[in-house]
């Protein structure tokens, strides 16, 4: 039987989080630490980066800080290898760094477009490959783990003035699937899954909130919240930690026969 309390936790394991300097991967990396996980921070933000994990060990956890390009393939080589020789082992990956921006499809310059998919897409994309590559028996830990990705609910709907995004977290879907078929169809002992958060209350929301105010889609910030808060049947923006929470379950044991799955985490936004 199933010891529950146990199956939730992450005793033991190892965690590299990428885009973990601030916002939700700084809420993963948090959270898995104080599941009992080593977290490797990773981040292009060096200072909030190693404030993520100075935070980390001051609250008791084991973490470290590397600074780490999701674009760039032989970091991401180098970021893996240092979890592993840092920690002796690698149990999760969680694919969290994402950009966001905000353009009309008539006025998106294919230099945004490209960046967007560079960023969101490929380093998720890398971050499969060589996550699963030491993950996966023969690999440099080889005790199997988890993947999970972010994506969004801007990867199941579409939205006016975020088709880079849209197209970009719509990928990530479908390459977690893919990723998840592939691993179990070959007996990796990977799982990936992807989360699909709503809005939640991090310095890209912000962002996403000005542009709105920016492109006069409603006359002031204070509107802007109003409107999404209105869209959202909960009537409120989630909390980095109700992503983290989420994270956290499907790098568990709790999740061990959870695939391919997306879990929503979106205040009923996208159910209606
Ligand atoms: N906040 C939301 O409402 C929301 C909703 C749905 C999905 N998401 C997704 O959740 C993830 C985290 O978002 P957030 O709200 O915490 O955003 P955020 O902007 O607060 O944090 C993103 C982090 O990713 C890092 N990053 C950006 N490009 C990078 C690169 N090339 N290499 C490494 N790190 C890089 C940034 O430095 C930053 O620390 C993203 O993938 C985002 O698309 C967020």
């Amino acid at each position: 039987m199933m010891d529950y309390g146990k199956a939730n936790r992450l005793d033991g394991k190892a965690a590299l989080v990428t885009g973990a300097a601030r916002g939700i991967g700084a809420a993963i990396a948090e959270a898995y630490a104080q599941a009992g996980a080593a977290v490797l921070v990773t981040d292009v933000l060096e200072d909030a980066g190693r404030g993520t994990a100075e935070t980390i060990r001051k609250g008791g956890g084991k973490a470290e800080f590397l600074k780490h390009d999701v674009t760039d393939e032989r970091q991401w080589e180098g970021a893996v290898a240092e979890a592993v020789r840092k920690f002796g082992r690698l149990d999760a990956v969680v694919n969290n760094a994402g950009i966001e921006k905000m353009a009309r499809i008539t006025e998106c310059s294919v230099e945004d477009f490209r960046r967007v998919q560079e960023v969101n897409v490929v380093g998720v994309f890398l971050g499969l490959k060589h996550g699963i590559r030491a993950m996966a028996p023969g690999g440099a830990c080889g005790k199997g783990g988890s993947v999970v990705n972010l994506s969004s609910v801007a990867g199941l709907l579409g939205m006016a003035g975020l088709g880079a995004y849209c197209a970009s977290k719509g990928a990530v879907r479908l390459l977690t699937k893919s990723a998840a078929v592939e691993c179990a169809q070959m007996n990796l002992g990977v799982r990936v899954n992807s989360i699909h958060p709503g809005v939640i209350w991090t310095k890209m929301a912000e962002q996403f909130l000005d542009h709105v105010v920016a492109e006069k889609l409603v006359p002031d910030r204070a509107t802007a919240e109003g409107a999404f808060k209105t869209m959202t049947p909960m009537g409120r923006f989630g909390e980095p930690s109700d992503i983290a929470a989420a994270a956290l379950f499907l790098a568990s044991d709790a999740a061990k026969y959870v695939t391919g799955a997306e879990l929503v985490v979106d205040g009923g936004y996208s159910a209606i």
